[in-house]
């Protein structure tokens, strides 16, 4: 099994995620940061969805806000009061190890076999790279979900132009997109195009989802017109499970981080030969901007049954 730490802002679609994970990972930590809810009810959303599926993982609070920005308002209209449907009284308290510490010293522990898994803003893993830039060459890869690069339309979902978690560390994004980290990108390009139905929902037999999924496919179906909620972040462990079901765009990236497009994800389209070339120097990096919708479905809800 592919060792993992599990970094995310865990709303609804990261609790399914997590759940495919635990299935098929070996899971060392997760950890918690800003993003569909505050962290402090992150940390309490990882511990009772985790305790809820009988995961036994060590959960570290991260960071509460991103780098340079300040602090925007949580997701709430979207994963619903506490991030996980409003369903479950939530009695956990939102103290844990530090995140940070915890994916260092993870990493150093590991050599060449951890894969990062971000699905909320990357300020975690930019924090862990700025205070121990010996880990970057050690890391495996990092895989995210995160960004859009306006294939099918697909150009944004908290603006026109940007994606949820680059839009609320623009900063963040750029650092780690332009480190020497070797990333792999599940944008909405892809994301958008895996969605799964309350009736199939409903078949997994699986109270806690469909329990936290009901105000999601709530928002789908109100504000996105859409029968089903998108799986995002799931997407992220699909392709640690099938790389080949999805098609791969290479390109160095940057993240625009202020002004009317702040968060929009750049993929370089042509070189000109100017003196000015924002991808100089940046490392080419693996954007998923084609997948196989249905086998990615299948293989999750089949083994989510098991
Ligand atoms: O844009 C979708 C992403 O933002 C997902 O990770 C979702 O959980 C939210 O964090
Ligand atoms: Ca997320």
């Amino acid at each position: 099994m592919q060792k993992i730490i599990f970094d995310t802002d865990i709303g609804v679609d990261d609790a399914f995620a997590l759940a495919y994970a635990a299935k098929s990972m070996d899971i060392l930590g997760v950890t918690t940061v800003f993003g569909n809810v505050p962290v402090e009810q992150a940390v309490s959303n990882a511990r009772l969805f985790s305790q809820k599926i009988g995961l036994d993982v060590p959960i570290y609070r991260g960071s509460s806000r991103p780098l340079a920005l300040a602090p925007s308002a949580p997701a709430w209209d979207v994963h619903g009061a506490d991030g996980l449907g409003g369903v479950f009284d939530n009695p956990w308290n939102g103290a844990a190890d530090n995140a940070i510490h915890f994916i260092i010293n993870s990493v150093r522990a590991h050599p060449d076999e951890l894969t990062l898994v971000a699905i909320g803003p990357l300020t975690n893993i930019a924090l862990a790279i700025n205070q121990a830039p010996d880990i970057v060459p050690q890391i495996k890869q990092l895989v995210i979900m995160g960004g859009a690069f306006g294939t099918l339309g697909n150009s944004g979902n908290v603006t026109p132009f940007a994606e949820f978690n680059i839009w609320k560390d623009p900063h963040a994004a750029d650092q780690v997109l332009n480190s020497a980290l070797p990333v792999v990108v599940l944008p909405l390009d892809v994301t958008h195009r895996v969605r799964v139905s309350g009736d199939d929902i409903r078949a997994l037999r699986h109270p806690v989802l469909e329990a936290i999924s009901r105000s999601y496919l709530q928002y789908s179906l109100e504000k996105e017109g859409v029968e089903g909620m998108a799986l995002h972040d799931t997407l992220t462990i699909a392709w640690l499970n099938h790389p080949s079901w999805f098609g791969i765009t290479e390109s160095p990236v940057r993240v625009v981080t202020d002004g009317i497009s702040r968060g929009q994800t750049l993929r370089q389209l042509n070189s000109v030969a100017s003196c000015d070339d924002p991808f100089a120097g940046c490392r080419v990096q693996k954007l998923c901007l084609s997948v196989e919708a249905e086998k990615v479905k299948k293989h999750f809800l089949d083994t989510l049954r098991r």
